[in-house]
């Protein structure tokens, strides 16, 4: 079997070591990215006077021919291919003769993987965000439709106060918001060309790493060889944003799940993003949400897995680092499913205002309410607590109804007594950034504005 590196070997590989090495089954993907590299490769060896203009134009024609081969799917992969670059390689020199088996001058896999996989990450970050946009879009689209409907706010998952449900949607739309940056930050870090760092120490021959990066749209060169072979922060970086992204939409997930059983009642999903039970005939299932909650797990694996990967490697590339691709691929796909699903069914979902309302409606809701009131009065908080406190253990073990017991309170009264009407506690959130529908406006226009100079940095795209 003829590899890329067959010269120095006597015997072909052993089958085992070629099952167990190859990495072509899943970083096809980086072909648009190796090919694009390949050109900017080959132009730099012309500018370095290494390939003439003829051979430089037979190697490009082969490049467009391995492309076009490549998306028609006729291109045949040899046994010996071990990954794409090789089976490109492979292809340019059947087809371009002689002038191809001058691709690869000045260059090792080594430089070429980390390069590609820099420019995929470019690209794959921005679908990334786009759909996480889209999410962020539909969370303030239902929020904006369910004007002041409110619904309790819990801490520890017990009744705490009542919010606005689009003050709630929004919470989340926030954290998404901090995704995004991270991500573009990540993006930002990695835009940095390893292009022309060879094998891992450069090269004696005339290539040209500046304009090579300037040609494929990096905005920076690497400076040291050996970190541009081994660095595989970015992979990491990236697995950390979306794992911390899986994390938000779990959460995201954890409260659809909560709210579309019959016990909350908050939320009814729609019946194309629900599943059924093969045995139980009444079941309708959030298996969206579930599988959405299930699947962050993976995403801290992925990246786990690949921190110790790297954590014992010496300078420079180890064959080690090919194990970063399979993580990240997996964790870019289920990411981008999972964000769409969970958008699709949050715009179909319907929320149940009544039962929302009558649950932040409970008397007890209003009872920082009534201690604020007392505050009002002059009242120290603490004392106002124990006051209220006291009257909510009162009512619970006599039955007598809170309404009662505060307007016969000595310091409560009749005047306290319209803080337990319906809807009217959630009003009472009046600073800024609280729940209330004062603070909502300039929360609203805000998030409006990240959204909209964020798709002005990310970019529509056509994915
Ligand atoms: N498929 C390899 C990877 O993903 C390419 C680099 C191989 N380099 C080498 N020296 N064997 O890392």
């Amino acid at each position: 079997m003829a590899t890329l590196w067959h010269g120095r070997f006597e015997g072909s590989p052993a089958e085992e070591l070629m099952a167990f090495t190859v990495s072509l089954p899943y970083d096809q993907r980086l072909a648009p990215d190796d090919i694009e590299g390949s050109r900017a490769h080959v132009r730099g060896l012309v500018r370095g006077g290494i390939l003439d203009d003829e051979e430089a134009a037979a190697v490009q024609d082969a490049l467009d021919q391995v492309e076009e081969e490549l998306r028609a799917g006729t291109f045949r992969f040899a046994p010996s291919d071990e990954d794409i670059h090789t089976a490109v390689e492979r292809r340019v020199t059947e087809i371009a003769g002689d002038a191809g088996g001058k691709i690869h001058t000045g260059r090792s896999r080594n430089d070429q993987v980390a390069t590609d996989l820099r420019l995929y990450c470019k690209r794959a970050i921005l679908v990334v965000a786009r759909r996480i946009l889209q999410l962020q879009q539909v969370l303030v689209q239902r929020g904006a439709e369910s004007d002041d409907a409110y619904l309790p706010g819990y801490t520890h998952l017990q009744r705490a106060q009542p919010v606005l449900l689009s003050h709630h949607l929004h919470a989340h739309a926030w954290a998404f918001a901090r995704d995004v940056d991270r991500l573009m930050d990540t993006q930002r870090r990695l835009d940095v060309s390893p292009l022309g760092a060879g094998a891992l120490a450069g090269s004696s021959l005339p290539l040209d790493p500046h304009g090579t990066a300037v040609d494929l749209g990096f905005a920076d060169v690497f400076t040291n060889s050996m970190d541009a072979v081994s660095d595989r922060d970015f992979v990491a970086e990236l697995l950390f944003d979306l794992a911390l992204l899986g994390v938000h939409l779990s959460r995201l997930a954890e409260e659809i799940i909560l709210w579309s059983t019959a016990e909350f009642g908050f939320l009814k999903l729609a019946d194309a993003y629900s599943t059924g039970s093969s045995m139980l005939p009444q079941k309708k299932n959030p298996d969206i949400a579930e599988l959405t909650r299930g699947k962050s797990g993976r995403l801290i694996g992925n990246l786990t897995g690949l921190l110790a990967t790297l954590k014992g490697l010496p300078l420079a590339y180890n064959r080690d680092l090919q194990e970063d691709k399979e993580p990240l691929f997996d964790s870019l796909d289920q990411i981008n499913l999972a964000l769409s699903a969970m958008t699709g069914l949050l715009a179909s979902s319907t929320f149940v205002f009544d039962t929302m309302a009558a649950a932040a409606d409970a008397p007890t809701s209003a009872a920082t309410d009534l201690a604020e009131f007392l505050v009002a009065k002059g009242v120290p908080f603490r004392e106002a607590h124990g006051i209220v406190g006291a009257l909510v253990r009162e009512s619970i073990e006599t039955g007598a109804s809170v309404a009662d017991l505060v307007e016969h309170h000595r310091d409560l009264g009749i005047p306290a007594l319209h803080l337990l009407e319906t809807g009217v506690a959630v009003t009472r959130r009046t600073t800024p950034g609280g729940a209330g529908p004062l603070p909502a406006g300039p929360q609203l226009a805000q998030l409006a504005a990240k959204l909209e100079s964020d798709w002005a940095r990310v970019g529509a795209g056509d994915d």
